[in-house]
């Protein structure tokens, strides 16, 4: 049976990958997209989950818009990563997408979504968690109908955005802090994991060789997530954060995972925002989730490439 999911998401290149994913593989059934201030605003990263479901024709996959801004504090955003849309790189025009936005906020959709789906579902954040940790305190009637989480964030050593915090963490500590004391099964992928799934050119000369205009609507992205990556961080190919998440759904033999208590720094002078992940079990502390450590990255790029054929071969011209 396929795996019924709600993705919530930051759109954001590698989050439009993680779409693609879940839309092309028949072990996943996408329920819905949530959207969340992250890379971008909310009305960006809304408009760019509708644009990646246009360019490659998923269709019937409502798309609703959740929190413009933390639990707490003001918005970041990652335009030095994802550029002042988002998603720059290919050229989208300016014309509205022709798949709609859901008149519904997030919270509803995701309310409407699990009530309606016969068994519990599967929620897969890949941007800040201010959406999910809004709906578990508006909804805690509605927690048996989350089967778990598998969620992009933190990392078990540095992070991005500080030496300590990754971006999506630190943009909403607090909302980190209600997931990760939820009680619900978490599966994280942080950084440690991430960074070993770049998209180097052979990759990106494998989408290219596909031949079709959502495949080169897939190298414009990632010829521009890796100028951004080796501008600000020095690499030689940008590493595809967020499919992680879906592809261990697919397979998870994929990635190698261990249990481990992870506590989210809210306090920290130059650490707030840090997932704080006891690898070595010195804390004492309850294991609250299953870290993803090591990546079979061909398995994973076999996935990726496949995922953008399949659709690209249904979207056609
Ligand atoms: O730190 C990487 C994460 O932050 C990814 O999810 C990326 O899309 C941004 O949201
Ligand atoms: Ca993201």
């Amino acid at each position: 049976m396929p795996v019924p999911v709600i993705l919530d998401c930051d759109p954001g290149h590698d989050d439009a990958f993680n779409i693609l994913l879940a839309a092309a593989h028949p072990a996943v059934d996408l329920l819905a997209v949530t959207t969340v201030a992250g890379n971008q605003t909310v009305e960006k990263t809304t408009l760019n989950a509708r644009r990646v479901c246009a360019a490659a024709g998923i269709r019937g996959v409502p798309i609703a818009a959740g929190r413009d801004r933390p639990l707490h504090g003001p918005p970041l955003v990652a335009e030095n990563i994802h550029g002042g849309s988002g998603l720059d790189g290919p050229g989208f025009g300016d014309g509205e997408p022709d798949v709609p936005q859901d008149p519904r906020d997030a919270r509803t959709l995701i309310r409407d979504t699990l009530l309606a789906h016969p068994a519990p579902v599967t929620l897969v954040p890949t941007g800040p968690l201010t959406n999910i940790a809004t709906f578990l305190l508006a909804h805690p009637e509605l927690i048996p109908r989350i089967e778990r989480i598998v969620l992009m964030g933190g990392s078990t050593g540095r992070g991005n955005t500080t030496p300590a915090a990754e971006f999506n963490i630190l943009c909403d500590p607090e909302a980190a802090d209600i997931v990760f004391s939820s009680g619900l099964p978490i599966t994280m992928f942080g950084l440690n994991a991430t960074h070993q799934a770049r998209a180097t050119a052979d990759v990106v000369s494998r989408i290219a060789a596909l031949g079709t205009p959502l495949s080169r609507l897939c190298v414009e992205l990632l010829t521009y997530f890796a100028g951004t990556y080796r501008e600000v961080f020095g690499f030689d190919a940008p590493p595809l954060h967020d499919p992680l998440t879906v592809a261990h759904l697919i397979d998870p033999s994929l990635i190698s995972l261990v249990r481990a208590a992870v506590s989210v720094e809210l306090t920290g002078t130059y650490t707030r925002g840090a997932t704080v992940v006891d690898l070595l079990g010195v804390t004492g502390r309850p294991a609250n989730a299953e870290v993803g450590m090591e990546v079979d990255v061909a398995g994973f790029w076999e996935l990726i490439v496949e995922a953008v054929r399949v659709l690209g071969e249904r979207s056609g011209d």
